[in-house]
């Protein structure tokens, strides 16, 4: 079989996704408190091939404008409510975000294995440092450590989880009535692992799922992001501009793989894309003009300053950003931004608009269609292995490109018609 696209869902449990003004647009339910609503969104992800869906995650109100507008947020802990959405379908992968910040491994690595375990092997973890001080302090911590440390925390984490999660033997459980044997203690490998962050010592007491562990995906891209990412992650979440921006990453991170001993196509590229779907063009820039219109403007400057850690209300707001060090956030949300400006030559205003839309990743307008054909130059452009679609309305904006984007990239014999076995590795490997 030739390449193949992936698809992965973006969401959020709460007003936006990418787009700020989804929640305000008027065919979006607002129902994310709704545990029906989310099984309902799951199979028709499902329907649609999908190989996962995820939600990215704030454990915070990033700040007072983006709580009181609408801006990004989590309202809910995705945990439960994977395990809902796990139970309404069989094969869609779910990805949930977790940051190696607060949690010690042993915490992380049970949630994520039963997870896992009971889905049936179909969890990514999403691992993040997060970028805002405001989550450290919900979790009794006066900051985040520096950038680097928290890299260095994370890759801590990170290696604890797999010593736990690689503890167990096949035939481990063994539940022998007859014998009264229930499990086999020469099968399970006690972790002690020392770290300067975090440790973990003792016996894993999580049977392993279908799937062994988790599939690891990364967002970070600082060059730290990057490697920690190329060392580890079998799928990677990016923010890139433009076809040429992609590129760029796309060959940056293929390099640091192979470097880190893998083979380039054991770690996926995900760009994010907002698609906008119309019966015409014409329609389809409408609906894209419409809803952008709608977003509050207040919305960008306060969402690139949470993303970043900058305060740039103190930047003058019609002149363009020059690089500035992003020492606190994330560098791949501020990398975004100079690349917008930069191809446009925007003021931080229009580039941070643009931001609070799609967070300067392509709107993908048009018809069904056109937008194949945009994903597809993508894709074989190699700007990217696929792609993390944002909606601007929900459960719309999946919907019509369930119904109407899939079936052309299936008859292209660019996306598989049905899902290769049960477990997500399974999935993002065929
Ligand atoms: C595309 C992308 C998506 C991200 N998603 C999340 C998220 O859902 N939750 C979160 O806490 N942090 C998220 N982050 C930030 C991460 O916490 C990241 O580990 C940290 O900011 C460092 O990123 P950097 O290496 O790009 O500087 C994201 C970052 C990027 C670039």
């Amino acid at each position: 079989m030739s390449r193949q696209v992936k698809l992965i869902a973006f969401l959020m449990t709460g007003p936006t996704s990418h787009h700020h003004a989804m929640w305000r647009h008027p065919e979006t339910e607002n129902r994310f408190l709704d545990p029906l609503w989310w099984e309902t969104l799951a199979r028709t992800l499902e329907a649609g091939r999908f190989d996962a869906f995820f939600f990215a995650d704030a454990t915070a109100f990033y700040n007072e404008t983006i709580m009181t507008k609408g801006g990004q947020m989590s309202l809910l802990d995705p945990v439960p409510l994977v395990a809902m959405m796990a139970r309404a379908t069989s094969r869609i992968g779910l990805g949930l975000t977790m940051s190696t910040s607060f949690l010690p491994p042993y915490s992380l690595a049970r949630t994520l294995a039963s997870l896992d375990l009971l889905s049936g092997g179909r969890i990514a973890w999403n691992v993040v440092t997060s970028a805002s001080d405001r989550e450290a302090m919900n979790y009794g911590l006066p900051s985040l450590l520096p950038r680097g440390e928290r890299y260095d925390r994370a890759q801590e984490v990170l290696d604890a989880c797999m010593e736990l999660w690689a503890s167990w033997s096949d035939g481990a459980l063994v539940v022998d009535k007859e014998s009264g044997d229930f499990i086999d203690g020469d099968k399970l490998r006690p972790t002690d692992f020392k770290g300067k962050y975090v440790g973990a010592k003792g016996v894993f007491a999580v049977p392993p799922s279908a799937q062994r562990h988790p599939v690891i995906m990364q967002a970070g891209s600082s060059p730290r992001g990057r490697d920690f990412a190329a060392s580890s992650a079998e799928l990677i979440f990016t923010l890139q501009h433009s076809l040429a921006d992609m590129q760029e990453f796309y060959v940056d991170m293929k390099a640091r793989v192979e470097k880190a001993g893998r083979a380039p196509e054991d770690c996926a590229i995900l760009t994010s894309i907002d698609p906008i779907i119309g019966e015409t063009e014409s329609i389809a820039r409408e609906k894209q003009a419409y809803i952008n219109e709608l977003v509050d403007p207040q919305l960008g400057i306060a969402l690139v300053s949470a993303h970043t850690g900058l305060d740039l209300s103190t930047y003058p707001i019609d002149k363009p950003i020059t690089d500035i060090p992003v020492e606190a956030g994330s560098r791949g949300s501020f990398d975004v931004i100079i690349q917008g400006t930069k191809a446009e030559n925007l003021t931080l205003g229009e580039a941070a608009k643009r931001f609070a839309t799609s967070e300067l990743c392509p709107q993908v307008v048009g018809t069904p269609e056109s937008v194949a054909d945009q994903l597809e130059e993508y894709f074989e452009n190699k700007g990217c292995d696929g792609f993390i679609l944002t909606p601007t309305e929900m459960p719309g904006s999946f919907e019509a490109f369930t119904r109407s984007v899939v079936p052309i990239l299936q008859k292209r014999g660019l996306f598989r018609k049905d899902y290769p076995g049960v477990t997500l590795r399974e999935t993002i490997h065929a």
